[in-house]
């Protein structure tokens, strides 16, 4: 029978070498004891953005990026989105398995009871100009909840662990809907305990006279479905931002805030307010072909389009394009749609993008839906962030126990100079090409 191994001859010294394979892998560092003479410091894989490289052992979100799989812990992500809260889809990822009624009332009532931000974190939000963008709010508030609960620095902990992680997942739409009041001129409107997350959140967003927030539950209900989409995606850029960095042992605050970053660039959760710029820029269905050819021309990206692992339709699309029927019948169609949905026809018979695998992602059309429950594209990124929490805090959980894991230190090819004779500061001369000349 055919052994589990992988026979390499280095043709530089004749010399044959065999490594083991596990789980569709070879060791990296079973390259090292490749060399050449005593000398060399053995071979390294060179894999820029980690295109074919697993950093990681992982059992939470499994993807199959051929057949457009999505599944938390094993469940699809169709049957979640179906039948699921997102808080327990959160209590999943971040436990393993779906809670009973009575863990899933009780984690509802931890995640609820922590919803408050200290005042000295509502007025560190104050200081923000009127225009700040959300995601700069977000990212530096999460960050500076690391000086309100030092204590949150013992990570070994594994029930302080879980304190702060309930209080990332709780704050996170506390800090969201203030970024948002903020942008609006509006007061602040603290947490109703009695309405559910999502609910919350939203009574946090709109509420403004009246004695108590009553939510749309169709809107509530589709909100909550594009939570459970977002909550997690394996090792994604912001997740690796949350694993590095949280291998440094950071705490979880500024960990989640580093992975937010990561979340804002336009080619990762940023994406979702670049769809609607691109919806504005084509301006109307009959534009779409123009666009189309700028882009295949090379001339920008379709934002909404591609991705690193799916090379089949993002199976998250197909539900949020069903939940966007559903909003649209509370709020009316959004002309975007129309655009959107021809944007898709074109690129779906083009072989530019056939060629290249280029489907719809996830938030193709969640933008539209955003929009249409009168969101303003800056907070579409902090919709996208607020259940992705979860998902990071699975990561990074999964991650400090992991007994093979630790500080993350890639290696480099040098490319520079070799050792060079010093030049005294009166002896130099401008380099051409170098700053400014
Ligand atoms: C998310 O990783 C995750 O799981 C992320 C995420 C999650 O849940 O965490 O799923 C969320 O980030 C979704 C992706 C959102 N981003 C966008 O929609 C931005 C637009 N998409 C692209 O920037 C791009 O598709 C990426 C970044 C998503 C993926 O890029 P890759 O895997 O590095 O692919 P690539 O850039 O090497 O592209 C391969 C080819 C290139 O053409 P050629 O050089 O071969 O001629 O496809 C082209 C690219 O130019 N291409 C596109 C395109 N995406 C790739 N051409 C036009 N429009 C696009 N959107």
């Amino acid at each position: 029978m055919a052994q589990d191994t992988l026979t390499i001859i280095d043709n530089r010294t004749q010399q044959t070498y065999t490594l083991p394979i596990e789980n569709g892998a070879i060791r990296a560092m079973d390259l090292r004891q490749i060399k050449t003479g005593p000398e060399d410091f053995g071979l390294m894989t060179y894999d820029p953005a980690f295109m074919n490289t697993a950093s990681c052992r992982s059992s939470i979100t499994f993807i199959n990026g051929e057949r457009g799989i999505l599944r938390y812990r094993g469940y699809p992500i169709e049957a979640l989105a179906a039948q699921c809260t997102f808080l327990e889809v959160a209590y999943l990822l971040l436990f393993g398995e779906l809670p009973t009624a009575a863990e899933l009332t009780r984690w509802a009532s931890e995640i609820a009871h922590h919803t408050v931000l200290h005042t000295a974190i509502e007025k560190f939000m104050e200081g923000f100009r009127y225009n700040a963008h959300p995601m700069g709010m977000l990212v530096s508030t999460v960050a500076a909840l690391s000086s309100v609960y030092p204590e949150a620095n013992d990570i070994h902990d594994p029930e302080n662990r879980l304190h702060q992680i309930v209080r990332l997942i709780a704050k996170a739409p506390s800090i969201a809907a203030i970024a948002y009041r903020h942008s609006k001129g509006f007061p602040c409107v603290y947490p109703d305990n009695q309405l559910s997350y999502t609910e919350n959140f939203m009574s946090m967003l709109w509420k403004m006279a009246e004695p108590k927030y009553v939510a749309n539950p169709v809107l509530a209900r589709a909100l909550d479905t594009l939570f459970i989409l977002h909550a997690d995606h394996e090792q994604n850029c912001s997740a690796n931002a949350m694993r590095s960095v949280g291998s440094a042992h950071t705490d979880p605050y500024l960990t989640t805030a580093a992975a937010a970053a990561a979340l804002a660039g336009p080619l990762h959760g940023g994406a979702n307010e670049a769809v609607l710029q691109m919806l504005d820029e084509i301006g109307a269905k009959q534009n779409v072909p123009a666009y189309v050819k700028k882009v295949k021309a090379g001339h920008g990206k379709l934002m909404g389009f591609g991705h690193r692992v799916y090379k089949n339709y993002d199976p998250r699309a197909k539900i949020i394009k069903q939940t966007a029927e559903q909003v649209f019948e509370v709020t009316g169609r959004n002309a975007k749609l129309e655009i959107a949905l021809e944007l898709e026809r074109i690129a779906l018979e083009d072989d530019y993008f056939i060629k290249r695998k280029l489907y719809p992602n996830v938030v193709f059309y969640s933008g539209i839906i955003y929009q249409a429950m009168g969101f303003t594209p800056k907070m579409f990124t902090v919709l996208f962030a607020i259940p992705r929490v979860a998902g990071w805090l699975a990561q990074w959980q999964e991650m400090l126990t992991d007994t093979e894991q630790k500080i993350a230190r890639p290696r480099q090819i040098w490319t520079g100079h070799e050792v060079r004779e010093f030049v005294p500061l009166n002896s130099r001369t401008t380099v051409a090409g170098t700053r400014g000349t």
